[in-house]
């Protein structure tokens, strides 16, 4: 990535906006240091707008601009071009006073995996540029993708580092899917993602299961074994896709708190 951020003018970072801080790449601050910067907070459509748009503040403060977005609706994405253009213009200008005419804007974009990048550059690109797949980690090493004669697309790999230091961003990142599930356990996600609920969005679990705490997932979906054991590892699993599927409603897992 060091090498290839040399490539071009800016670099469009795509997060997942339910994790603003724990779907970034902790690298690419440094790496990106003397470039433009785009942070799309992608999946906007699943998260809470009132956080996240307290994260945008913090990060454009930081010097990069940010966009929220749903990279699965065409219009939106499309804005992304000009919204570039605009923040190369400076470059753009100076080439046009150099005699450089019609050199395109360059765009890195980076992201871990899972957090839309293919659906992204599907709908800016217009064509199957990258393949999108329900998995994390299909986009396999880089490659160049033409948006048009203006605008070309770096498309990165994917790349997850691999230890975390932190637990509670291992366990954001599982709770998104961006870690594959067998690796953590669903019950320790989804004990986790109840707490995070009863704290920050009292209401939302009484709302959908009539109480709190995962005896009332399990009661209302009927998670019960033979013998009329519950069935935990079952209501947990209907949790987190509930979680997944925003019927929850749009939810961040990561509050912003004021340094
Ligand atoms: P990646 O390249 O970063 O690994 O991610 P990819 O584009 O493959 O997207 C991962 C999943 O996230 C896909 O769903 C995709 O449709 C969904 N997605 C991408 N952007 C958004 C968004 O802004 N909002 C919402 N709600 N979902 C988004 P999937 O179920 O894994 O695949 P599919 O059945 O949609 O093809």
């Amino acid at each position: 990535m060091r090498e290839e951020i040399r490539l071009v003018d800016l670099v469009i970072e795509i997060i997942d906006a339910r994790l603003p801080q724990g779907s970034r790449n902790p690298d690419l601050d440094d790496l990106a240091a003397s470039k433009f910067r785009l942070m799309v907070f992608n999946k906007l459509d699943l998260s809470d707008e009132n956080v996240c748009s307290r994260w945008m503040d913090y990060y454009r403060e930081k010097g990069s601009a940010c966009i929220g977005l749903d990279a699965r609706n065409n219009s939106e994405v499309k804005r992304i071009k000009s919204i570039c253009a605009d923040i190369c213009r400076e470059r753009i200008e100076r080439d046009r006073s150099r005699g450089i005419k019609n050199r395109p804007v360059r765009a890195m974009v980076a992201g871990i995996p899972n957090v839309g990048k293919s659906t992204f550059i599907n709908s800016l690109a217009g064509k199957a540029g990258a393949k999108t797949g329900n998995k994390p980690g299909v986009t396999k090493g880089s490659q160049w993708i033409k948006v048009d004669k203006q605008f070309e697309l770096l498309d990165t790999p994917g790349v997850l580092w691999p230890k975390f230091e932190d637990q509670l961003v291992a366990r954001n990142l599982a709770v998104i899917g961006s870690i594959n599930d067998d690796i953590l356990s669903m019950e320790e996600l989804g004990a986790y993602l109840i707490d995070h609920l009863n704290k920050f969005y009292p209401g939302v679990l009484e709302a959908r299961y009539g109480g709190s705490d995962i005896e009332a997932v399990a009661s209302k979906i009927g998670a019960v074994k033979k013998g009329s054991e519950t069935d935990y590892l079952r209501a947990y699993n209907a949790l987190i896709d509930d979680f997944r599927s925003a019927k929850l409603g749009r939810i961040c897992l990561e509050v912003f708190k004021d340094e």
